[in-house]
């Protein structure tokens, strides 16, 4: 069940041509990092059942499937991978809620602006930060994936990144998105006795300093954990006014 895509190094995370070829080896069904039933109190807050939702990325995840179990009626998963994408849309022809398209995530001109409610990302930035070009691919996606919500709507992204790598991507000011950080631990993961975590439940986001990020005396239960960064697109002229710093820096 877990595995991570931090060994960027020994796997070309970031190509298609790797993709294919392990989506032809393996078949079947993984979910990276959380199956969907850790996941769903999340989910379930900030994307409503009756969202139109955009999967980035989806591999051979079961957590579209368990999604429309959930009572999702509208799902789009997206994966560069056209091995991936023939397979699940046999598996799935049975199940109208879900449909599969071969597409690159930082190039949706396929949709139009504001197309989305919900856009859901488990590990596929992660496998874009491990390409050549990491941060101009990061800047193409994340700008396509802001373009197609809709505003008010929910952008979730499920890494192993976090705030010091993940939110200088993030709080661009021309995705006008207010972020809301959680952490949960690993499947499986036990915590020891003397674990002396600042957590008291995964439901309560972590509390962020004024530079977007976990302050430094904040203890993490589990320190390879996966963090899920909540991203709300914002209306015109609405400011996050939960943080006062500002990214000025560009990624790029
Ligand atoms: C770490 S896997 C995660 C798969 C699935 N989301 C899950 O949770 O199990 C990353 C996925 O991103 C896909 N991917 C990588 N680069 C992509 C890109 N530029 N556009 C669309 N999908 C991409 C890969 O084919 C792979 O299926």
């Amino acid at each position: 069940m877990y595995r991570d895509v931090s060994s960027c190094n020994t796997y070309n995370y970031g190509d298609a041509v790797y993709w294919d070829a392990r989506y032809v080896q393996e078949g079947g069904s993984f979910d990276w990092y959380q199956r969907y039933a850790a996941l769903r109190p999340f989910v379930r807050k900030y994307i409503p059942a009756s969202s139109r939702v955009l999967m980035v990325g989806c591999g051979n995840a079961v957590m579209s499937e368990d999604m429309v179990k959930d009572g999702y009626e509208d799902i789009v998963n997206i994966d560069i991978s056209a091995v991936a994408i023939d397979m699940m849309r046999k598996k799935y022809e049975y199940i109208p809620q879900l449909k599969y398209m071969q597409m690159d995530v930082r190039d949706m001109s396929f949709f139009p602006d504001d197309s989305f409610d919900g856009v859901i990302d488990k590990g596929t930035l992660d496998s874009l930060m491990c390409g050549t070009d990491a941060p101009i691919s990061a800047a193409q996606m994340l700008a396509e994936v802001c373009r197609l919500l809709k505003p008010g709507g929910t952008y979730m992204l499920i890494t192993y990144g976090d705030p010091t790598v993940r939110m200088p991507h993030l709080r661009r000011p021309m995705y006008n998105w207010k972020v809301t950080l959680y952490n949960i631990p690993r499947p499986g993961f036990q915590k020891p006795e003397n674990c002396s975590s600042s957590r008291k439940s995964y439901l309560e986001p972590i509390p962020l300093d004024e530079k977007g990020l976990i302050p430094k005396d904040w203890v993490l239960e589990d320190p390879d954990s996966h963090y899920i960064y909540v991203c709300r697109k914002m209306d015109d002229g609405e400011i996050d006014d939960t943080l006062t710093y500002r990214l000025t820096a560009d990624v790029l």
